[in-house]
């Protein structure tokens, strides 16, 4: 988020062969190589001997076309990246790759600046975090970051554990705990979108808002990864971190600057204030057979991995209520699931009524109250939706909408991990996730980790059970 310039780095990616640094961290590492803006080097760390420098070199530049990155525009010959196996993850394992790091950091000519990448199941973060310490490479001349995927921990106790080990070799100012969310630019609109027009700002509370929905709503299923899913299930998935973190930019105070500890000091303050969650305000949903977007689709348990006897939730909808001046009293309702009607993220501010209606012909419930729709993706943009008088002799209103889409404007738009690979490089921790703020979110989830859900069914390619109409007490929900 700042200009500054960056000095040569090597990265590591632990996970250099593994899917999402295949599907999204080289061709984001490509494109920023492509814009010059720094010097860097990557060790692809990966778990086996099948690699080696000239061979990793073809894996990703293969990786790269099969993900539409043009490589022959970038005339890049690959000489930058390198392959070192961290086999089962021993501590001897670590030892050699920290004995390759100072080998390529003398050969390089580089100064120590180095950034650690897990790109591995969470299962192995532990692992990782403690080698590294323990083989001292969290220690050089230079300024040394790590970078830790989503989620972190499963509930509020292994965070804080996973915390602590963190805490142990670095201190909180080289983490960066990603969630890719705040990498979208649309969500980073959203604090542009509050803070720069006042006009919005000053409806931003209580008295002006009834109610606030937020939906990830998505067409896959499961895809390959049944083995991390069905442990973890959309709750742990995507409500403790992507929807979260969507609901703590809604509903914070302003920050003094747009600075990163002033922006998530905001931000735990909301989390801090949500009331404890009721269960009867949670409702857990699993796919079953039907079609998405005119395809045929198997039901989560006939998917391949998972159990037929699986309860894993694939769509979860619920309640928040967050007890500050600005919000107390309106319900904040986050929804998200798999295989669901049509993919879309988006934020749906319902907006009071006006308190009477004058028009003799409508009740004041006939008047459809003003919403402003957020969309994050796919089609980002705003739409404002407002009433007019239908021109004609009887008085009829119809709603009509505001439209903005940055496409049309703006055309590409980076890819959340290219804008965060730079952040992490510029040091600018503002969109990451701080130690208390994770901790503060996996406080309000866990409670609800052990309790005993029913699952509802919904068929593929609808918009979830029937029974998350109930959290919204007789209105619809805004996508439909
Ligand atoms: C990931 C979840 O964090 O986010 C996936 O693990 C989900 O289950 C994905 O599909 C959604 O991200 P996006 O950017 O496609 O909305």
């Amino acid at each position: 988020m700042n200009g500054k310039k960056i000095p040569p780095y090597l990265l590591v990616i632990v996970g250099g062969t593994g899917d999402l640094a295949r599907r999204k961290l080289l061709p984001a590492i490509c494109r920023l190589r492509e814009k010059n803006l720094s010097e860097f080097y990557l060790i692809g760390a990966g778990t086996g001997k099948k690699h080696n420098d000239l061979t990793y070199r073809d894996f990703v530049a293969r990786s790269l076309e099969e993900e539409g990155v043009d490589i022959g525009a970038m005339g890049d010959s690959f000489d930058w990246l390198y392959y070192h196996s961290v086999g089962g993850g021993s501590v001897e394992e670590y030892k050699s790759l920290a004995d390759r790091v100072a080998e390529l950091e003398k050969k390089l000519n580089l100064s120590g600046n180095r950034v650690f990448y897990l790109a591995v199941p969470p299962s192995v973060f532990p692992n990782a975090i403690k080698n590294i310490g323990e083989v001292g490479l969290n220690k050089s001349a230079g300024e040394i970051k790590l970078v830790v995927e989503k989620p972190f921990g499963q509930d509020l106790q292994s965070a804080r554990e996973l915390n602590a080990l963190v805490h142990k070799y670095f201190d909180e100012s080289q983490i960066y705990r990603i969630d890719h969310y705040l990498g979208k630019e649309t969500v980073q609109n959203l604090l542009a979108f509050r803070f720069s027009n006042a006009m919005f700002e000053s409806l931003w509370n209580r008295d002006r808002i009834e109610r606030v929905e937020i939906t990830v709503a998505e067409t896959v299923g499961v895809e390959h990864r049944a083995g991390y899913y069905d442990r973890v299930g959309a709750l742990r998935d995507m409500i403790q971190n992507h929807l979260t973190q969507l609901l703590t930019l809604i509903a914070m105070e302003v920050p003094t600057a747009l600075e990163a500890d002033d922006v998530r000091h905001e931000k735990v303050k909301v989390l801090r204030a949500v009331s404890p969650i009721s269960t009867d305000e949670v409702i857990f949903g699993q796919y079953t057979r039907g079609a998405v977007q005119g395809k045929e689709a198997a039901s989560y348990t006939e998917e391949e991995g998972i159990s037929k006897e699986s309860h894993t939730e694939t769509f979860v909808a619920l309640k928040l209520n967050i007890s500050n001046w600005r919000w107390q009293g309106v319900p904040f309702v986050l929804r998200t699931g798999k295989r669901l009607f049509k993919g879309i993220t988006e934020v749906a501010i319902t907006f009071r009524r006006p308190p009477v209606s004058i028009f003799r012909q409508f009740s004041i419930k006939d008047i459809q109250p003003n919403k402003l729709v957020m969309t994050l993706q796919p089609n980002e943009g705003f739409d404002l939706f407002f009433k007019v008088k239908e021109p004609g002799d009887s008085y009829k209103l119809s709603t009509q909408s505001l439209h903005f889409e940055y496409s049309e404007v703006f055309g590409r738009i980076p890819d959340a991990y290219e804008t965060l690979l730079l952040d992490v490089l510029r040091g600018d921790q503002t969109l990451f996730v701080r130690a208390d703020e994770v901790e503060a979110s996996w406080e309000l989830y866990t409670p609800l980790l052990s309790h005993s859900f029913d699952v509802y069914n919904y068929a593929s390619g609808t918009w979830g059970p029937e029974e998350a109409e109930q959290l919204l007490d007789g209105e619809k929900w805004c996508t439909m």
